[in-house]
């Protein structure tokens, strides 16, 4: 690979400047003259109907000027046609203020609108609603009459199965079965939910709305609405947070535009963080993994079969089993999935979706194997290496995981682990160490980007997609820059703005191969003109050569590894009297290329724990998380995006849980102080490691995507150090200290 001036080395977040000072404004910081306020009133019940509604207290308070409810709510031109957003899931879509009935708790009832927020969040409180409720059914664990299969998703892989997987285990020399459960969590990014809709004068909609996809928001309010995209321009330049909760377009935005369309008056909308809890969770699933093996360790048959939640109205489903059918080497594997309709919101994409909680408890049924036949946890992992992928039967594009298992052990120091659980002891601090391994997809999808290069070798590159704090901006602006030969501050890259062109919504780690694909189209498509330009320069020492023998570095144009054949940007455009050359691309993946290979990333995570004999308390002392993603083009933002996945491990092993009470089938700890995340006090030393691994397949740029990986394998690691430490297995997430005790 030639020798890159930006890709592949550590810059400081482009953005990082605008957000640090508070340049940098998210959707509810957008104002306008005669911006009114919606405050959103909550359902009370999980299930039932609302059979009185009395807003006359509330419409009387000065400054209130609406209140709207499913009595007096529009319905929308196309409110009754199939309306779909680009991550829903099969099913009727909730319609916000449609009728009396109530499908969740916390279910959106009504909007106060008025001249401030705090008029409005009193009015609210003013308007009296009478319910006859129902009794809700929340509880994925209590005993379900039967499973039933999910009828499917575009993009939904329904588990397949090989080999005769009851049969091997049967007669299997060790047999390994268990049950593992995780509780469900929510995304709580620190940025609320909020639209800010401003009403231009000449009627149009200017949107600025906390989403992962402008695009998809703008889909939404268009179809449900009858407008042109013209009529409604959606904005999201920054993200506080998004994790996959704005993935779908959320209540808030439907009721703001609403609100500002039946009052003709800009309308800003934000939920309170006990109403983030209201729409979108990781399911509680409920999985069964079966080990068939050799006395030395060979896997003979995996079970894995595993239950999640869903609503009444969606068909929420995520891959949750298929990994168990893809880590190992194994002939005979078994998968199922099954849905339970529970009355709560539509489950929601929460970082590595599936693959968190199905590897979570699939590397918990490994390990505890490995204790059964006696053979190091990590040598019985590479005991079973998969060379392929068995799934689909085809080679891996690329796959470095043994690098990561010899790195990630060395850096930790796994060789001097003893086998024995309860063997390192400092004082009343139990010790222990466990590893896991991660897996997680590379996909590349359809993205456009544009790309304007003007006469003072400035270049701005566009396209819609977002920043959830991941580093688009840094690593767009790195791939520009090195494709057109630019210092990183000669280019300014513009996101989140459906003027731009259209890229994907930013989540499944897809961001950097789609959006970074085609900005790399577009500056080369802007490169071959400068090219020619260049060529046709007076005396040009390039008049003979092809693009491909040439090379663009630091404001440049020359023959490769020739620095006195360079003709300057600026003197080519100048002869080639343009102002600016702009270039706009759409670029799709190979597939053709890609269908012959399974496209992943892999981790292997090593974790010490330390916990209290006497107090149960367990603190994650070191992890070394080694990941095998392609080629790293940011590394300071992808390490954040390690680092960031392996917190949200941590959080996820000990403290995140979403606990419902199934009386009232509503979310109890429904803000930060019950609702625990790990904080700086529960990290400790964490090490990122990224192996090398070439990779020509997935994307031109070799990269894989980074923002999931990282959270993967690491839950199961600590539960398995937490069993090293303690001789006790949980096998319930998250690990409290109560279950230890
Ligand atoms: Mo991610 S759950 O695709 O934002």
């Amino acid at each position: 690979m030639a020798a890159t001036t930006h890709i592949g080395r550590s810059t400081r977040r482009v953005d990082g400047r605008a957000k640090v000072t508070g340049e940098a404004k998210y959707a509810a910081e957008f104002n306008t003259p005669g911006l009114t306020y919606g405050y959103v009133i909550s359902s009370d019940i999980a299930k039932g109907k609302i059979t009185k509604i009395d807003a006359s207290d509330a419409l009387s308070l000065p400054g209130v000027l609406q209140v709207f409810t499913h009595e007096n709510a529009p319905r929308p031109a196309y409110f009754d046609r199939k309306f779909k957003d680009d991550d829903s899931p099969v099913g009727e879509k909730f319609k916000p203020l449609y009728s009396a009935e109530i499908q969740f708790s916390m279910q959106p009832i009504g909007l106060v609108v008025a001249d401030s927020f705090e008029v409005a969040r009193y009015a609210a409180s003013l308007v009296k609603v009478e319910y006859k409720a129902e009794t809700p059914e929340t509880n994925l664990r209590k005993k379900p009459k039967g499973h039933k299969a999910p009828t499917g998703k575009t993009g939904f892989t329904p588990p397949k199965s090989r080999g005769n997987a009851a049969k091997a285990y049967k007669n299997a020399e060790v047999q390994f079965e268990a049950e593992y459960y995780h509780m469900p969590e929510h995304h709580n990014p620190m940025e609320m939910f909020a639209s800010t809709v401003i009403v231009e004068e000449d009627g149009k909609l200017k949107i600025y709305d906390k989403t992962q996809g402008v695009a998809n928001s703008q889909t939404y309010v268009t179809n449900i609405f009858g407008l042109s995209k013209e009529e409604a321009r959606v904005i999201n330049p920054y993200m506080g947070g998004g994790f996959g909760s704005g993935l779908r377009p959320q209540y808030q935005l439907y009721l703001a535009v609403m609100a500002a369309r039946e009052l003709n008056r800009s309308v800003r909308v934000v939920l309170t963080r006990e109403q983030m809890f209201s729409f979108g969770h990781r399911p509680a699933t409920l999985q069964t993994v079966s080990l068939g093996a050799t006395k030395d360790g060979l896997l003979q048959a995996i079970k894995h079969e595993a239950l999640g939640e869903t609503s009444r109205f969606e068909e929420y489903t995520e891959v949750v089993v298929n990994w168990a059918g893809m880590l190992y080497h194994c002939d005979n594997v078994e998968l199922g999935y099954y849905l339970r309709n529970l009355d709560t919101y539509t489950p929601l994409d929460m970082r590595a979706p599936g693959s968190v909680t199905g590897i979570a408890a699939f590397e918990t049924a490994i390990d505890e194997l490995s204790y059964k036949v006696g053979i190091d946890p990590l040598e019985l992992r590479l005991k079973n290496y998969a060379e392929k992928n068995e799934f689909e039967g085809k080679p891996f594009s690329s796959k470095e995981l043994r690098a990561c298992y010899a790195q990630g052990a060395a850096r930790f120091g796994w060789a001097k682990r003893p086998a024995q659980p309860r063997s390192m002891r400092e004082g009343t601090k139990l010790i222990g160490w466990g590893v896991a391994t991660g897996m997680w997809d590379a996909q590349q999808q359809k993205s456009a980007a544009k790309a304007n290069l003007s006469v003072d070798g400035k270049l701005v590159v566009g396209s819609s997609t977002a920043d959830i704090g991941t580093g688009t901006y840094t690593a767009m602006t790195m791939i520009a820059a090195e494709t057109l030969g630019l210092p990183l501050d000669a280019v300014t890259f513009k996101l989140g703005d459906t003027t731009l062109p259209v890229a994907p919504l930013e989540g499944g780690s897809w961001t950097v191969a789609s959006v970074g694909s085609a900005v790399k189209e577009a500056c080369e498509a802007v490169a071959k003109k400068v090219f020619k330009m260049a060529k046709d320069v007076k005396d040009s020492p390039l008049s003979g050569a092809s693009f491909d023998e040439v090379e663009f570095v630091e404001g440049k144009v020359q023959l490769k590894g020739d620095y006195s054949s360079g003709v300057s940007i600026v003197e080519a455009m100048r002869a080639g009297e343009v102002n600016f050359i702009e270039e706009e691309t759409t670029t799709m993946p190979n597939m053709l290329k890609q269908m012959q290979y399974a496209r992943n990333t892999h981790s292997a995570v090593f974790v010490e724990v330390e916990v209290d004999e006497d107090l149960g308390q367990i603190c994650v002392r070191r992890v070394v998380s080694a990941i095998a993603g392609g080629r790293v083009i940011s590394p300071k933002t992808a390490r954040s995006q390690i680092l960031g996945g392996v917190v949200w491990g941590i959080s996820m092993a000990l403290e995140e849980e979403s606990v419902l009470d199934h009386h009232f089938g509503r979310f109890m700890n429904h803000n930060l102080a019950e609702y625990h995340v790990a904080v700086n006090a529960d990290i400790h030393d964490i090490d990122v490691i990224f192996v090398e691994e070439h990779d020509d397949i997935v994307n031109p740029l070799g990269a894989k995507g980074l923002g999931e990986i990282g959270i993967v394998g690491v839950a199961a690691a600590i539960g398995n150090a937490v069993y090293h430490a303690t001789g006790k297995r949980v096998r319930e997430l998250p690990i409290t200290l109560d279950k230890l005790l």
